[in-house]
């Protein structure tokens, strides 16, 4: 497990612990936060972070499997809208949707040899195919995380700084949508780092402090999405908790868009 320092917040630990201890796993950890952060400085162009990202995780993985003596293959959970949306219709690079990190990022020579077991299926069916095979719910029915990560949800310039407030903003919405029973009625829902400062009030003193972006929408395949209504109640909790528990956060937005035009991710 090649640690990014780009997952959400305590995820590369209960991760790791899960497949360890559930499945038995022999894991090999690699602390690669600092390569990661230190390529990433001042990249503000989302396809370049997601190349960077794609690029420097096979090298790093190629590199250790090598310490590995019989390792010749690098299997990924790429599905089919991955594929779809990494592929431009016209055959311009410019007119394709995205570059998946695990799609567009990989070098064109690679000493692995990929197999992509789930890349003609849609998300749906590969939870019905892993309920077939007894998988644990928590990991069959999480919801999808991109490959760059946090990188592509800090709009601009990313920080160890910006990271830490994001994955503690977004913390405090996935455990709230888990205390009020609405996780699993969304396909997708993530807290977003807008970089943006607004001016704002707390207790008695004036604050200037980022926004943060709430988006959580319901999808079949995540090839269009509608968002997600929470009652305004609930919109008012969260805003208050995020807030409150979260220093260099002093506004919260809602992204009523849906997909198209707008896409699930921010970048
Ligand atoms: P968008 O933002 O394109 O996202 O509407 C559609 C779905 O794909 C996920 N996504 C990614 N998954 N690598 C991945 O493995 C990526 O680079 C990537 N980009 C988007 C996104 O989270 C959503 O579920």
């Amino acid at each position: 497990m090649v640690d990014t320092g780009l997952l959400r917040k305590d995820e590369f630990k209960k991760s790791y612990y899960l497949f360890k201890n559930k499945y038995k796993l022999n894991i090999k950890l690699i602390n690669s936060k600092k390569l990661f952060y230190n390529k990433l400085k001042n990249v503000i162009d989302p396809e370049k972070k997601r190349k960077i990202i794609g690029n420097l995780f096979i090298k790093i993985f190629e590199k250790e499997a090598k310490k590995f003596k019989k390792v010749k293959y690098l299997a990924q959970g790429t599905l089919y809208p991955d594929i779809i949306e990494s592929r431009s219709s016209t055959g311009s690079q410019s007119a394709k949707i995205k570059s998946h990190h695990n799609v567009g990022g990989l070098p064109k020579k690679m000493k692995l040899k990929l197999i992509e077991p789930l890349n003609e299926f849609f998300k749906d069916e590969v939870r019905k195919l892993g309920k077939s095979l007894g998988l644990d719910s928590s990991i069959l029915y999480k919801h999808p995380f991109p490959g760059p990560g946090l990188a592509i949800r800090i709009i601009g310039k990313i920080n160890e700084k910006k990271i830490k407030i994001l994955q503690d903003a977004d913390n405090i919405f996935m455990n709230s949508l888990i205390e009020h029973n609405i996780y699993d009625k969304i396909w997708q829902a993530y807290a977003a780092l807008l970089p943006v400062k607004t001016v704002g009030v707390m207790g008695d003193t004036r604050t200037f402090e980022y926004t943060c972006l709430l988006r959580a929408v319901t999808s079949e395949d995540g090839m269009t999405a509608a968002k997600y209504n929470f009652t305004n109640e609930f919109l008012g909790i969260i805003s208050n908790k995020i807030i409150n528990g979260v220093s260099g956060i002093n506004r919260v937005v809602y992204d009523i868009t849906s997909k198209p035009p707008s896409t699930i991710e921010l970048e």
